[in-house]
């Protein structure tokens, strides 16, 4: 059997286009939907993420302010910046770009964006209106991955979910989303006993691990759907993800492909987010 590839490039640009329009009714009615994105340092991964990030809002009709600060910004520094742009009528969504240098926690600059502007829903107060079932920004990566499952047509009630990573950002809320849709959710890691035999059992695989082919053939149960949040660099240079996706897709039903898959829907889904955060400040 061959997978069926899920499109992330198709899905995102239907989500895009939805944000866009919905961005211009937005604005003939007086707002001006815009997203302030923080960088700080150098990191060229981080770089390339936010000049992607910058795109997409202009392809969506959003406004977006970006600040690139020095490596050697105090958190001092950027609490300044971010309590300027929380006070700012004119933001609607804030975004840190991680990971941040040593010298700042990312834990008190997170705390410190609004919760009504937090686009990345990294903020505890989303954490925790995700985890208790109340509407809230959910974090982009997830979300996309969800909307991804969703296009397959796979219902994840009572089904077996394994998500492969527990980072705050991904493997966390991954795990609450799915269990918000009613499926039975194993979250493993780098301590899991036992894990390929779990993945091999998974109806919903989500890989979010960070390693390049960490997920072999064998461990993907026949008929599965296989997420894959890997961005990594095969040993050869090219982009994949943390699936081995030729044999992963001889035993799939639906798999998502690295590069085209998830990145584009969480590049999809901040945007998503980022016109809610405009259309929720007009209800205030
Ligand atoms: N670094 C890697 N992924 C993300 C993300 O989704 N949001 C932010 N702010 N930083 C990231």
């Amino acid at each position: 059997m061959a997978a069926q590839i899920i499109d992330g490039k198709a899905l995102a640009a239907r989500v895009k286009a939805e944000v866009r329009a919905e961005a211009e009714q937005l604005r003939a009615a007086g707002t001006y939907p815009c997203l302030a994105v923080l960088l700080v340092g150098d990191d060229p991964a981080s770089a390339v993420y936010v000049a992607g990030k910058e795109r997409d809002c202009a392809e969506c009709g959003i406004e977006s302010r970006m600040l690139r600060l020095p490596a050697d910004t105090t958190q001092a520094q950027l609490l300044c910046h971010l309590a300027r742009l929380a006070a700012d009528d004119g933001v609607h969504g804030i975004l840190v770009q991680l990971p941040l240098p040593a010298q700042i926690d990312p834990q008190r600059v997170i705390a410190a964006i609004p919760p009504q502007k937090d686009v990345d829903g990294f903020t505890p107060v989303n954490m925790g209106r995700l985890l208790t079932g109340q509407p809230c920004f959910v974090p982009c990566t997830p979300a996309g991955c969800l909307a991804m499952l969703q296009s397959t047509g796979l219902s994840p009630a009572g089904r077996r979910a394994v998500v492969v990573g527990r980072s705050n950002i991904v493997g966390k809320p991954m795990a609450a989303l799915l269990l918000a849709q009613d499926a039975t959710v194993t979250v493993c890691h780098s301590k899991t006993q036992g894990l390929a035999e779990l993945c091999a059992e998974a109806e919903i695989l989500v890989a979010a691990v960070g390693r390049a082919g960490f997920i072999t053939g064998e461990m993907v149960r026949p008929g599965a759907a296989v997420i894959d949040v890997g961005i990594n660099r095969s040993p050869g240079g090219r982009l994949c993800g943390d699936v081995d996706f030729a044999p992963a897709a001889q035993k799939a039903a639906f798999i998502s492909p690295v590069p085209g898959g998830v990145g584009l829907m969480t590049r999809a889904m901040l945007m998503k987010n980022t016109l809610r955060a405009a259309r929720m400040a007009r209800q205030v």
